[in-house]
């Protein structure tokens, strides 16, 4: 089987790339990634002369690109991991995320269609459901969205499934959690909460620290990924999550006690606009149709990725550079 896998270089989409080569030997992997900020070639040095991996530099909005990978590799199977993904740039630049969210999807919907690709799968976000006080998001929930990013999110998986009821363009949607792991670019919260301390720098909380966010471990979507792309049903989605919840300040105090750290190394900062206060989706329709369920409990999750990045700092400290910390002057201008 030929997988296209785009974003292949970031977070997520690196770790599927080398979680398909190494679960399935005869799968031919192709990676489109556009090496953003975010897309890091280090990330799958260690497979880049597998010889069933191919590399190929570009947008997935790109239609001449796009157009050029479909018609040479005929790729079986899609995963859109491609995006981007944080938050807090979506409200400083909403624009870059319509492009990559919206036209790059668009463009690969396209291309699917026009190939009569065998599937296609959308890496999505629980965030488009928006924030619930109590209880879960099943897939029926509505989607209210709160920042661009979500917005933007929100806006590709219509699409999708628009182009499912219009043409039957054989796609499948899937709501996550927050992933954690290895090779996560660290201005998401947990690997930047591990690098501050390891550089003994204090960890920037947003207003009280009562928001609540539910953590899969990369290992375990991996695997749910896997499931759908052999069992989910087209026009269909999947949420993916594992009831690991718990507020922001409960996960940096168990950060915190991991590394031997104290609660005067927690710097409260002013809050993220429009910040959700509560994520929380049900995964049954998962559990019960595609036979999945996460593997790795919260506490064994976080131990193995604060070992990676304590033994990956040649990963992650040239990404500490002059780019990252502009990013977070601007950031944290109006906080302190
Ligand atoms: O829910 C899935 C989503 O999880 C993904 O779709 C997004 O791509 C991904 O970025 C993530 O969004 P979050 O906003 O939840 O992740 P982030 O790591 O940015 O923040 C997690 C929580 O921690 C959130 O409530 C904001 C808070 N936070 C974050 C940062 C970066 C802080 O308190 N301080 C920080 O410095």
């Amino acid at each position: 089987m030929k997988l296209l896998i785009t974003g292949g270089c970031g977070f997520m989409g690196s770790n599927a790339v080398r979680y398909f080569l190494k679960n399935y030997p005869d799968y031919r992997i192709i990676n489109l990634d556009a090496l953003t900020y975010a897309g890091n070639p280090e990330n799958v040095r260690d497979i880049e002369n597998d010889p069933r991996y191919t590399f190929v530099h570009g947008r997935i909005e790109d239609e001449t690109v796009v157009e050029k990978i479909f018609s040479t590799f005929r790729p079986d199977v899609v995963i859109n991991y491609a995006a981007e993904t944080h938050v807090d740039r979506s409200i400083m630049d909403p624009k870059a995320f319509l492009t990559t969210e919206i036209f790059g999807t668009h463009t690969l919907l396209e291309a699917v269609r026009r190939h009569e690709t065998s599937r296609y799968v959308q890496i999505s976000t629980d965030e488009v459901y928006g924030s619930i006080a109590d209880g879960v998001w099943t897939e029926r929930a509505p989607f209210d969205p709160s920042s661009p990013y979500s917005a933007a999110k929100a806006g590709a998986d219509h699409l999708c499934l628009a182009y499912w009821r219009t043409y039957h363009t054989p796609v499948i949607v899937t709501h996550s959690c927050n992933f954690y792991g290895p090779y996560q670019y660290p201005e998401k919260m947990i690997p930047l909460f591990i690098i501050n301390l390891l550089e003994n720098k204090k960890v920037p909380l947003y207003g009280d620290g009562g928001n609540v966010r539910e953590w899969i471990y990369t290992e375990d979507h991996c695997r749910a990924i896997d499931r759908i792309v052999h069992d989910g049903r087209f026009g269909e989605s999947y949420n993916i999550g594992t009831g690991e919840r718990m507020t922001n300040l409960e996960l940096t105090k168990k950060i915190l006690l991991m590394l031997g750290r104290g609660d005067e190394m927690i710097e409260p900062v002013k809050d993220r606009p429009g910040h959700d206060r509560r994520y929380a989706v049900d995964p049954s329709k998962l559990i019960t149709s595609l036979g999945w369920k996460p593997d790795t409990a919260f506490q064994d999750g976080l131990a193995k990725t604060i070992e990676w990045y304590r033994t990956h700092e040649q990963w992650w400290k040239p990404l500490r550079n002059g780019e990252y910390l502009e990013y977070y002057k601007k950031q944290y201008a109006t906080a302190r």
